[in-house]
């Protein structure tokens, strides 16, 4: 019943039964898995058990012969036994021996619950290095708790990279200690609209919020402790008008610049000139003290190249470095902060935008406009991260069904999230070793909030990360009966997931009209125009 399926799996016979004195010990280097695992267990406990003692126990063994991630467990009437070689390969094995548990373990409190183990042994490792979620806390804002309550929901699915998408139009949401108005200025806007923009819909409520560096901190060595990557992205030179409207001379417009409160991007984009570079090298700065991850996103995105081409002081810009097109300038961008990371030890991420005009030497592409994008990075000698917007756009509508919660999109339901391949068609093996993984991604125009963001990655998250964890062939029928005790989990948890029946009757959006499409008039939309297009 374990979610995601491990690669091996053979029952055996017996049983073993954690008590309150059970000992829960490891080796050194894998201490923080048995740390986690005793602090877990102790409300169905009573208490924390522990760490030392005669008798049965639960002992995390060293096996370097492992590779990180990789875990053995092994249960028997006698004992149990987790080995592995580091952290990960350690606390996925904690969290499958939860997950043999019953689901009342997920319980915060409540009456002492018998921990009976089926025998078992477990011989597990993931497909995909990269098994990534995207939260846009720009467009709405995610309060710190709720970011940390989504960590542990990750782990539980044994998803290893959370990409924050920390700065866009509709905001800003991290502190940086020099530049304050960024926070001050573009950590809030007057109001949003409400649904799609199709419908022109409004509300005046004031939205906002961000994180403080020690926010920031917390969050990132909390994921740490669940072997997550917390991934930055602040996107540039596009998706930038919170930022204008905090430091106006970052753009290009004479008029002031308000934090934009319709969706879609906006036509305010960074200018080009030396000071705005600076600007944002500072910035990096200040986010690459914060983050430990070997990448960093610089987005790259959905550029509106409007102000670029009427601007004359952009134009002369231009001209003098010698680029021939706003793509050139876009792909000036690019390489000036992939110089800049690399320098630094870490490596420049960005949507697959960055291809046009030419890709940075150490870029590593995000591909969300299809598949074309993994294709043409991966043949050129680029690592990608395949996130086609049509397969794992998690803000996306679930199912045909009216009554889904302002449908956007075209329908990913939990069949498709679980059918997910990341590795495109055309590729050969050696190009097929550049995909890194796959990611989900939940963008939030229609998501004020955990109660939405809930209905909206459960239960496809689950079948996600079965998609990048699992060798071999899926078969959904295979899989409905194990999410379905996986579910129970979940309300032992306290998470809003989406019934598979469809949206509870508190779960509609009646006021929040939406814009259902097809996948081809998704895709069309992304790849069919010069421009992008205001999105939803
Ligand atoms: C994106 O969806 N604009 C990457």
């Amino acid at each position: 019943m374990l979610i995601p399926r491990p690669a091996e799996l053979d029952p055996g016979e017996g049983a073993f039964t954690i008590t309150p004195t059970t000992p829960i010990s490891a080796d050194p280097p894998l201490e923080r898995a048995a740390r986690w695992l005793r602090s877990t267990l102790a409300p169905a406990l009573g208490g924390p058990p522990p760490a030392e003692g005669d008798g049965p126990a639960v002992r995390f063994r060293h096996a370097p012969d492992l590779a990180e991630e990789a875990y053995r467990l092994t249960v028997t009437p006698g004992g149990v036994l987790a080995e592995a070689s580091a952290h990960p390969g350690a606390f996925y094995a904690a969290q499958s021996l939860v997950q043999l548990l019953p689901p009342a373990v997920y319980r915060s409190a409540g009456a002492p619950l018998a921990l009976r183990l089926p025998a078992v042994t477990v011989a597990d490792a993931p497909r995909f290095g990269w098994r990534g979620t995207l939260i846009d806390v720009a467009r709405h804002f995610l309060p710190k708790r709720e970011v940390l309550r989504y960590l542990d929901l990750m782990a539980l699915h044994k998803i290893n990279v959370l990409h924050l998408h920390l700065t866009d139009d509709q905001g800003w949401r991290i502190e940086i200690k020099r530049y304050p108005a960024l926070t001050e200025t573009g950590g809030w806007r007057k109001g949003s609209t409400v649904g799609s923009s199709r419908h022109g819909r409004h509300e005046d409520r004031p939205h906002g919020g961000f994180y403080t560096q020690d926010d920031i901190r917390e969050i990132v060595a909390y994921a740490a402790e669940r072997a997550i990557t917390v991934v930055p992205e602040i996107d540039l030179p596009g998706h930038t008008q919170a930022a204008i409207a905090a430091y106006p001379e970052l753009g290009n417009s004479d008029a002031p610049v308000e934090v934009r409160t319709a969706w879609g991007p906006g036509e305010h984009v960074l200018n080009a000139e030396e000071s705005t570079l600076a600007f944002f090298r500072n910035v990096f700065d200040e986010v690459l003290e914060l983050f430990d991850s070997r990448y960093v996103c610089i987005g790259g995105d959905e550029c509106v190249k409007t102000e670029w081409r009427s601007d004359a002081r952009v134009q002369q810009r231009m001209r003098e470095r010698g680029l021939a097109d706003e793509d050139a300038l876009q792909s000036w961008f690019v390489r000036h902060f992939d110089e800049y990371l690399t320098a630094r030890g870490r490596a420049l991420l960005g949507w697959d935008e960055i291809l046009d005009g030419g890709l940075a030497e150490g870029a590593t592409v995000m591909s969300w406009r299809g598949t074309g994008g993994a294709v043409a990075a991966a043949r050129a000698g680029h690592d990608v991260i395949a996130c086609p917007l049509t397969d794992v756009y998690f803000d996306y509508r679930q199912s045909d069904d009216p009554d889904e919660p302002i449908p956007v999109g075209c329908v990913i339901g939990l069949a498709d999230a679980y059918a997910f391949e990341p590795v495109p068609e055309g590729l050969s093996l050696s190009e097929t070793g550049h995909v890194l993984g796959g990611q989900a991604q939940l963008w939030t125009e229609p998501v004020d909030g955990p109660r939405a963001l809930d209905y909206l990655a459960f239960p496809r998250l689950a079948a996600f990360a079965e998609a990048v964890w699992t060798r071999g062939p899926r078969d959904y029928a295979e899989f409905e009966p194990r999410l379905v005790h996986h579910l129970a989990r979940l309300d032992a948890l306290g998470v809003e997931y989406r019934p598979l029946a469809g949206p509870h009757p508190w779960q509609r959006r009646p006021d929040a009209l939406g814009w259902p499409r097809s996948r081809a008039e998704m895709l069309d939309d992304v790849l069919g125009g010069p421009e992008p297009t205001p999105g939803d």
